[in-house]
């Protein structure tokens, strides 16, 4: 297989507004980065994706971008951007953007010049439609089509009297990519950056830019009011032609690694945008593994993930993407619930069930990234209120339900699970006053497990789980088998182990996780019996034909 240095590296993703806090405003900012690469240095990650730090008016937190080419007050200057991007390179860590270009923010100039007239030449900057008469002869949006922060996609602006389409809030209206002036404009603003020397973009749900130019009413699935747009916007007509286009004209251009944000995205789909031939993109995020605890309510419940359900969507990743396309791994980011309290257990296995997590996902094939307080083992938070929690979704989430007739109390309780928010809450760097995030009044609470679970605890202990996923990051780089080798999935049916092997030019490896409370019986594949204990969460030295494995114990065994 081709080698790649975005093959061999492990990503770490920062949510500014949550990482460092340098000036005392209660916000993470640019500086307190900078002032916290000697941490990432030591942890040993390669390159580090940036969440948006643009200029924006943080309806989303900076997924609502008023200016690509500015950085949001609140988190510093350029000239700070600047100084961490050559204190980063200086380490030799990468850094790579997001890039959020499906939609700008409302208040982005393109967006002001756009609605304020029908001939003005940013109108079609945007996607801009008329109202539909309704049965009773009333004016209607152009389709069913609902957002996916609730309520519905498209929003009547008074002015011209049309509606304009917004996949997520209404702060956030989708750029037209049929306008090749759209397209320019996005590429010639990415090629900007690149000069600048960054390393790559991170593609915020690029998968959604191109829509199905007929915008057609959606199925409208149970429990939900409006249509499921995703149907008629995710892997559209035209978005492998769109990406081939940024492909040549700017990214091939550069020495970078690109991961694209791809909800709906299906293998088959994977292996254009990711295709080993370098025509799109290096690798996408994919999201089966983190929809298996999806229910009734979408993302909203309280339900466990099945590991056999888990084991057959990662192994069929593993499986299809092999010597065609590329694989990122990951378990968290700045949108999904912390993973130890969604797969692991957050009380009395806290650190033995993070360690697990991370070798069973740091041992697979693919490009593994790490997200802020993952390497802490650090866990979901104690909200109370929907008053306790800041994210659009969630609270949006939270008033259609409950005007939907759902009980506060159940609909609290699973936002509570699942909230983003949860990733969110300040990095815990010591036991001081808000965790030693900020100096001022956080923005967000601070979970109150700071004192137990920090990095300065962490960076005192050998044990610690941020040793641990120290040394899954050097083993990568010292076994060209856990980058490259063949993944197989053994014993698919068990319902408390995942065990599988990979195999490169000669290596082998094993790993198997407990992913239960309960010691489980394991009989070592016969071939294993000869094998070394390459890295264990318990301190096993040997192994035996059979065994028990303690709860929550990994084991990673090599010939
Ligand atoms: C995906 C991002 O990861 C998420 O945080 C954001 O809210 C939406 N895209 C909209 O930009």
């Amino acid at each position: 297989m081709c080698s790649a240095w975005w093959k061999e590296s492990v990503v770490y993703q920062i949510y500014p507004r949550s990482f460092m806090d340098s000036n005392g405003d209660g916000v993470g900012d640019i500086n307190g980065i900078t002032q916290k690469l000697d941490y990432l240095k030591t942890l040993g990650i390669d390159v580090i994706w940036l969440s948006p730090v643009y200029q924006s008016p943080n309806d989303d937190n900076g997924y609502d971008i008023s200016d690509y080419q500015a950085i949001m007050p609140e988190f510093g200057t350029m000239e700070d951007f600047d100084r961490m991007l050559s204190e980063a390179h200086k380490r030799g860590i990468k850094i790579v953007m997001d890039l959020v270009v499906n939609h700008t923010s409302d208040e982005h100039s393109w967006f002001v010049e756009s609605r304020s007239s029908v001939d003005n030449p940013y109108r079609d900057y945007y996607i801009w439609k008329p109202g539909k008469k309704g049965e009773d002869g009333r004016e209607t949006a152009p389709n069913n089509w609902g957002s996916f922060f609730s309520g519905p996609a498209w929003e009547y602006d008074e002015k011209t009297q049309m509606y304009f389409l917004h996949l997520f809030s209404k702060k956030q209206p989708d750029l037209n990519w049929e306008n090749d002036k759209v397209r320019n404009e996005v590429f010639s603003m990415m090629d900007w950056w690149l000069k600048k020397g960054i390393d790559g973009f991170r593609m915020d749900v690029i998968s959604l830019i191109s829509k199905n130019q007929d915008f057609p009413d959606a199925p409208v699935k149970e429990n939900s009011i409006y249509g499921d747009a995703g149907r008629y916007t995710a892997n559209g007509p035209r978005v492998h032609e769109f990406l081939k286009e940024m492909n040549q004209k700017v990214l091939s251009k550069y020495d970078i690694m690109t991961v694209g944000e791809a909800s709906g995205v299906t293998v088959e789909e994977a292996k254009k945008y990711a295709s080993l031939d370098n025509s799109e993109l290096n690798m996408v995020f994919q999201f089966e593994h983190m929809d298996l605890d999806g229910g009734e309510t979408f993302k909203w419940n309280d339900k466990k993930i099945d590991l056999v359900e888990l084991k057959k969507t990662l192994s069929k990743w593993q499986y299809e993407l092999e010597g065609k396309a590329w694989n990122s791994l990951y378990w968290n980011n700045h949108d999904q619930p912390r993973i130890v309290s969604r797969l692991g257990d957050d009380t009395v296995y806290r650190e033995r069930s993070a360690k697990m997590l991370g070798t069973c996902i740091h041992m697979m094939q693919g490009t593994p990234y790490i997200y802020q307080g993952e390497e802490l083992g650090m866990t979901n938070a104690p909200f109370g209120g929907i008053e306790d929690f800041r994210d659009i979704e969630s609270i949006n989430a939270f008033r259609e339900l409950t005007q939907n007739g759902m009980e506060a109390e159940t609909i609290l309780k699973y936002i509570r699970y699942k909230s983003r928010d949860n990733a969110r809450t300040p990095f815990q760097w010591e036991d001081g006053p808000f965790a030693g995030f900020t100096t001022g009044t956080p923005w967000i609470m601070v979970n109150p497990n700071y004192k137990e679970i920090n990095a300065k605890k962490a960076l005192e202990n050998p044990e610690s789980v941020f040793y641990y996923y120290q040394k899954l990051i050097k083993l990568r780089k010292e076994k060209p088998v856990i980058v490259y080798g063949r993944y197989e999935l053994l014993m698919e049916d068990h319902k408390a182990l995942y065990a599988y092997t990979r195999e490169y030019e000669g290596e082998k490896l094993l790993t198997v996780c407990n992913f239960t409370k309960e010691s489980v019986e394991f009989e070592l594949p016969e071939e294993f019996i000869k094998g070394t204990v390459l890295l264990s969460n318990v301190n096993r030295q040997k192994t035996e034909p059979s065994f028990a494995l303690e709860p929550y114990e990994a084991l990673v065994v090599i010939l």
